[in-house]
């Protein structure tokens, strides 16, 4: 009996509060952008389906917190990540200085959680989960977001600097988006399956 094969992908989005994390993965899931601001309280996910070459891969993408006071919540949720997505806004050098914590404590976090399960039956579509995160080639992908604001004027973080950290990191792929004008959305998620299938 041939039985469908699908992999689940499980990508981790962190990054400051208002960077918009939440704007990027609904312009990528929904083709939707609002200029309104709600903080995301805790963490959520949406999924999306991929075809890649000739996998089918599902893409769970978990929204988290920036907001200091729900971020704890978040943590609980990176177990059994695939891959890393930070954010950052070209416009906000804090944002930007914020990297290495994110990037460092999500490195402890995810390394010092137990193996996630791999699930399988004969009946429902198998879905594998990867090992647990080898810290030293855990995939992250960096997004320089809101590059469409005042015309690209009010931006403070060059594409230089960025590219700089992320090789220091241990060349992490760059991407600068906008959320708001559906610029780089789609090849920066294309990217980060990529590299959360690569991680499998
Ligand atoms: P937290 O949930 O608090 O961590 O914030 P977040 O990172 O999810 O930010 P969110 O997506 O909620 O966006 C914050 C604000 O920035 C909202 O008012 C968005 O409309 C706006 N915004 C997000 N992305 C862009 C963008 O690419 N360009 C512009 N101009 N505004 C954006
Ligand atoms: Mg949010």
């Amino acid at each position: 009996m041939s039985v469908r094969r699908r992999t689940l992908l499980k990508v981790i989005v962190l990054g400051d509060s208002g960077v918009g994390k939440t704007s990027l993965m609904n312009q990528y899931v929904h083709n939707k952008f609002s200029q309104q601001y709600k903080a995301t309280i805790g963490a959520d996910f949406v999924t999306k389906e991929l075809q890649i070459d000739d996998k089918l891969v599902t893409l769970q993408i978990w929204d988290t917190a920036g907001q200091e006071r729900f971020q704890s919540l978040g943590v609980a949720f990176y177990r059994g990540a695939d891959c890393c997505v930070l954010v950052y806004d070209v416009n906000v050098m804090r944002s930007f200085d914020s990297l290495e914590n994110w990037h460092d404590e999500f490195l402890k976090q995810v390394s010092s959680s137990p193996p996630s399960p791999n699930c399988s039956s004969s009946s429902v579509p198998v879905v594998v989960y990867a090992n647990p995160a080898d810290p030293k080639s855990f995939p992250f992908i960096l997004l320089g977001n809101k590059i469409d604001v005042d015309g690209g004027n009010s931006r403070v973080v060059s594409e230089k600097k960025a590219k700089e950290w992320c090789a220091a990191k241990g060349n992490i792929p760059y991407f600068e988006t906008s959320a708001k004008e559906d610029y780089n959305v789609d090849p920066a998620f294309l990217c980060i399956a990529k590299a959360a299938l690569a991680n499998e």
